[in-house]
């Protein structure tokens, strides 16, 4: 089974998809043992500061994002890369313990709480479905729906330790590229270009003005599509990102969950804007003494 599902994938690329050639970093990337099963913490939220995002060290269009061959930019606003009427079927194929196959569905329940997505075992008739496989290296999508069968490769175990990064990935495959490549990038991030490594120093572009749909959602550091600050570095101990309003910037490159403007962002493109008051509701009852804007929805 599984050794046939790696055939079918590995014809499937590079026929399909416009493939850059895969980089294997992200196979040699570890957390360390003393990061796994770490509590999240007020100083640490869901993340380890020093380290890159596994899906930030991928060799893809933007470091996890693979564009299909007719796709340039300019498609990213296509309606026709929308899943109809926000149903996104998909099968998990990967090989996953339960606790990585929890950590997916709980990506999944984000969605359901705060979105109007509703993702949903692929049916015999459905012919656009994606498959959560774990069979390549890294943690990548497409962005948005490509039609026919589509992959998300979250490799086990880097992939699946933490909710955010599915939750990012799915990000993708719902239409959305990162934060960063917004036009007005500039205005909040400084690039330190000097350590960004050379081969990924595409994963910093910027799109120009109208080439994405902000939804009128001003730029966010705590977007689940934010690159940390470590992200594609050169010298690992020194950052590729600087934030220019250090106090907002305090969750970047977090992995935990959906910051209001990313369910924003989703529901709007999805044409149900109404059903982002639910992350209002439990902003107001939580009571969390940050602001809306730095809150975390990881539950
Ligand atoms: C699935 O993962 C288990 C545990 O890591 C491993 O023993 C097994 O060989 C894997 N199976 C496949 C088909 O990769
Ligand atoms: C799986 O998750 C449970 C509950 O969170 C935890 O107690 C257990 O140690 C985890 N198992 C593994 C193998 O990580
Ligand atoms: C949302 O509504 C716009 C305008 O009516 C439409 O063009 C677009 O296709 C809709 N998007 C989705 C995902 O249904
Ligand atoms: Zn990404």
């Amino acid at each position: 089974m599984y050794l046939l599902l790696g055939l079918v994938i590995c014809a499937f690329i590079p026929a399909v998809l416009y493939c850059i050639p895969l980089d294997r970093e992200v196979g040699v990337y570890m957390t360390s043992k003393d990061d796994v099963g770490q509590k999240d913490n007020e100083l640490d939220i869901g993340y380890d500061r020093s380290k890159p995002n596994p899906e930030e060290l991928g060799g893809y269009f933007e470091g996890d994002i693979v564009l299909p061959r007719e796709m340039d930019r300019n498609g990213l606003t296509s309606s026709k890369y929308r899943w109809p009427n926000g149903v996104l079927p998909y099968v998990i194929k990967g090989n996953y313990t339960v606790n990585e196959t929890e950590v997916i569905k709980k990506a999944v329940e984000l969605y359901h709480k705060y979105t109007c997505l509703t993702f949903r075992e692929k049916l015999p008739s459905d012919e656009d479905y994606f498959a959560i496989v774990s069979s390549d290296i890294g943690c990548w999508s497409n962005i948005g729906r490509q039609g026919g069968m589509q992959v998300v490769n979250l490799q086990a175990p880097d992939c699946v330790r933490k909710v955010g990064t599915a939750a990012h990935e799915f990000m993708h495959i719902a239409g959305f590229v990162h934060e960063l490549s917004r036009y007005d990038r500039d205005e909040y991030v400084e690039i330190n270009w000097d350590n960004v490594r050379e081969d990924h120093k595409h994963n910093f572009k910027k799109q120009r003005e109208g080439e994405i749909n902000e939804y009128g959602v001003s730029y966010d550091y705590n977007s689940v599509m934010h690159y940390s600050r470590f992200a594609f570095t050169e010298n690992k101990n020194v950052p590729s990102i600087i934030a220019k309003i250090h106090s907002k910037a305090k969750n970047m490159g977090q992995r935990l969950g959906f910051s209001i403007k990313d369910i924003t962002e989703v529901n709007a493109m999805y044409n149900c804007s109404e059903k982002t008051q639910v992350a209002w509701d439990v902003y107001n009852e939580r009571k969390p003494k940050v602001a809306a804007d730095e809150y975390i929805f990881s539950e």
